[in-house]
């Protein structure tokens, strides 16, 4: 673990795209940080970074002859997070790696060991769990008010636009709804309702033809008995997804719906909403249900992860999504993609890496 200190620390933000660029307001806004590098090869991120006065490289080697940041946050596509996590590693900078932690298990658990054994931290950015939101979800599940947790379902219903589309990676393999949105959801459905134990999943591309899916139907079996289904479509106009719904990323206009159904033996939660519905006496479809909306105090989850990114940094605090944790949600998207292709169910192997 690294010594504690409490001073400013200083980050490079790899991959000034569509994330990178959220990171980099983040890092300038936050009091705790000051951006020490904007490290991207392409014009246009050189143009952007100098056209804001900021330090701008096109590789990590560059940025350290400059300065030595104490964190990294890696935001290239999924394809070059590995290779992105193992430099980082080998010059001993902590990583904060967008999700997936990569688009591969297998070299998502060669990573997770190498940062194990050089004893530098790595922080996967499933950045919804910082949501207050999701804390509160998670402690009303934990409290046993829903009784037991019987069925959960969740939408991704999202439409892009085909500007979308114009980046190359995004129309192949490695990309598409299942891999970039739909493991946000796998991943707090893990932690708010526990480890998968298999999934079965159809995929289809039938909207706009490309290498990838645009549409995907997931069945999850949890090992502590809970089942769960997963729709994903960014080719359908619709408010229910978590990021039309829970208003934590302005870009989108939210609209006030649900977007994840918890049903327990005593009760059932919607969320984002947390609209929490219950019956008085014993449960009976023939009485009335009441319903109760819990309230949260909104904070922005990206803010809330870069605050525990330096807490990972200065050693007062382990990484809330470990790269196990990344590791063991990409094999759940990885099932779902193995199961769409053979037809199959697939049992989950367990994920230590
Ligand atoms: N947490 C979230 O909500 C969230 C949202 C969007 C994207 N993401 C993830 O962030 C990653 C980036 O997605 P995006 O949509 O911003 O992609 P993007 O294509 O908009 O941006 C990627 C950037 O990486 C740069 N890049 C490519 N090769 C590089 C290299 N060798 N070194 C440094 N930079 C390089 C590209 O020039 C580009 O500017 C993906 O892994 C994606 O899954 C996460």
């Amino acid at each position: 673990m690294p010594e504690l200190s409490q001073d400013t620390k200083k980050i490079a933000v790899m991959g000034a795209g569509l994330i990178g660029t959220r990171h980099i307001e983040g890092v300038l806004a936050e009091p705790r940080t000051t951006l020490a590098a904007v490290i991207d090869p392409s014009d246009a991120a050189r143009d952007a970074t100098r056209a804001n006065s900021l330090p701008w490289f096109a590789s990590l080697p560059e940025a350290l002859a400059e300065s030595r940041p104490d964190g990294i946050i890696i935001a290239t596509p999924n394809r070059l997070h590995v290779a992105h996590a193992l430099e980082a590693i080998a010059y001993g900078i902590p990583a904060l790696i967008e999700k997936p932690i990569a688009d591969h298990a297998e070299e998502a658990a060669n990573l997770v060991r190498a940062a194990d054994a050089a004893g530098v931290p790595i922080l996967i950015g499933h950045h919804r769990r910082y949501n207050p939101i999701i804390g509160e979800a998670k402690r009303i599940l934990e409290s046993g008010r829903l009784g037991t947790i019987l069925v959960a379902h969740g939408s991704f219903w999202a439409a892009k636009p085909a500007d979308y589309f114009k980046i190359e990676w995004r129309r192949q393999p490695g990309a598409g709804p299942a891999f970039i949105n739909l493991i946000h959801d796998v991943d707090l459905f893990r932690f708010l309702l526990g480890e998968v134990e298999s999934v079965h999943a159809m995929e289809s591309s039938a909207a706009r033809n490309y290498e990838v899916e645009d549409t995907a139907a997931v069945l999850l079996r949890f090992v502590n008995g809970t089942l769960a289904t997963l729709t994903a479509s960014d080719a359908a106009s619709s408010p229910w997804s978590w990021e039309m719904t829970s208003g934590e990323n302005p870009v989108f206009p939210q609209q006030r719906q649900t977007c994840y159904q918890i049903g327990g033996t005593t009760g059932a939660l919607a969320i984002p909403e947390l609209k929490l519905w219950e019956y008085a006496g014993a449960p009976d479809w023939l009485q009335p249900l009441r319903a109760e909306r819990v309230s949260v105090t909104p904070a922005d989850p990206l803010m809330l992860q870069l605050r525990h990114f330096c807490d990972v940094i200065e050693g007062r605090a382990a990484p809330l999504v470990s790269g196990e944790e990344g590791l063991a949600t990409l094999r759940v998207v990885e099932g779902i993609k193995a199961s769409a292709r053979t037809g199959r169910t697939i049992v989950l192997e367990r994920s230590r890496p």
